[in-house]
């Protein structure tokens, strides 16, 4: 493939030069960033955004953010920033965290969707952040993804018909965290997290002395997300054996169920007859997250009739990992 660059051991400057030209120039790529992969073009090219549009079939309502190299890049694209708001850059920039700032009127209408606000974050990965400081404005970059579908985690995650719409694709291997940043607004002085991620409220709340969880609370929150080919039922309890009878019982209701259960709790299934996918220890959510999309995306290659997913504690990557499956499953959670 002419269009393929394999970055995964090497980042070949040259040739990332001359991509990120290109996309200054209007022309779309699928890269790497540590948390999913993006799928990026000139932020401030409103013809070139409107392409990402539609590639993802996303709905114009559906903002997207824009990921910078540094402070002065996101002064060129925000304004009336508080000095908390900076705070919050400092400590979070490079990183899994989006912040949501008062835009400048530079800002193409069809990135913000049409609101006074955009969302801006550092990305902490070489070929990412290489990419924006090479192309020397913001890259407009929402995940890699048909809208409604679980983010892509590798290339090998993205289907071909997605793929071959984009001129280039860089291939960094295995995004390192798995799950898309924490988004963060500060209302009336107090950042608000309207989507949890890798940063979490307890480190937000060390920098800002008060953080609100609203456990997503964006203008996609009426469009569906994460979506897979199959139903699915999440459940949890702070009693395991409780969880896990629960499952098993639900697993008897179906034909073929899968189940995505915590390495530690493996063993307790009695049901040996179930199809069992192991989203790792309990003690490693780090690990959990990273995997976590391609684990969904095995279940939903066995064609399973119902997915049954354990839960965990909403704390730390828990909150965030939890999100991610109350999607899922469309809200069909059971906590007993
Ligand atoms: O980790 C990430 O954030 C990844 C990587 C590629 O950077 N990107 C990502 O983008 O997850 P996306 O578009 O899939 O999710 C961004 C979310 C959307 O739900 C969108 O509604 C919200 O951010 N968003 C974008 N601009 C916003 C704004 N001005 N105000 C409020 N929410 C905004
Ligand atoms: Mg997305």
């Amino acid at each position: 493939m002419e269009n393929y660059f394999d970055f995964k051991k090497q980042i070949d400057d040259d040739k990332l030069r001359k991509i990120a030209h290109s996309l200054r120039n209007g022309k779309l790529a699928i890269f790497p960033t540590e948390t999913v992969y993006g799928i990026g073009t000139n932020g401030l090219d409103s013809e070139a955004v409107k392409r990402i549009y539609e590639t993802k079939a996303r709905d114009f309502k559906n903002p997207i953010n824009l990921l910078i190299s540094g402070i002065d890049m996101v002064e060129n694209v925000a304004q009336n920033i508080t000095d908390l708001e900076y705070k919050l850059m400092e400590a979070f920039f490079p990183g899994p965290f989006t912040i949501i700032l008062k835009k400048k009127p530079i800002v193409p209408d069809v990135v913000t969707a049409n609101s006074d606000t955009v969302g801006i974050r550092m990305p902490n990965s070489e070929i990412a952040i290489k990419l924006v400081t090479y192309a020397g404005v913001p890259i407009a970059a929402p995940s890699a993804n048909i809208s409604g579908t679980l983010s892509g985690t590798s290339l090998q995650n993205m289907s071909n018909k997605f793929l071959n719409q984009v001129e280039y694709i860089i291939d960094g291997g295995k995004s390192n965290l798995g799950l898309e940043s924490t988004i963060v607004r500060v209302i009336d002085g107090i950042p608000h997290i309207l989507r949890p991620g890798s940063i979490t409220p307890k480190q937000i709340e060390k920098i800002a002395g008060k953080v609100i969880i609203e456990n997503s609370n964006l203008p996609s929150n009426n469009l569906k997300h994460y979506q897979l080919n199959a139903k699915a039922i999440l459940v949890y309890s702070t009693d395991t054996i409780k969880m896990i009878d629960k499952l098993q019982k639900l697993s008897k209701n179906y034909k073929k169920a899968v189940i995505l259960s915590y390495s530690e709790n493996i063993k307790k299934y009695k049901a040996h007859y179930i199809d069992i996918i192991d989203m790792g220890s309990i003690n490693n959510l780090e690990l959990v997250s990273k995997e976590l999309f391609a684990n969904l995306k095995k279940a939903e290659s066995l064609n399973p009739d119902m997915i049954l997913i354990e839960g965990i504690k909403k704390d730390g990557l828990g909150l965030a990992i939890m999100n991610r499956l109350l999607n899922v499953c469309d809200n069909n959670y059971i906590e007993i």
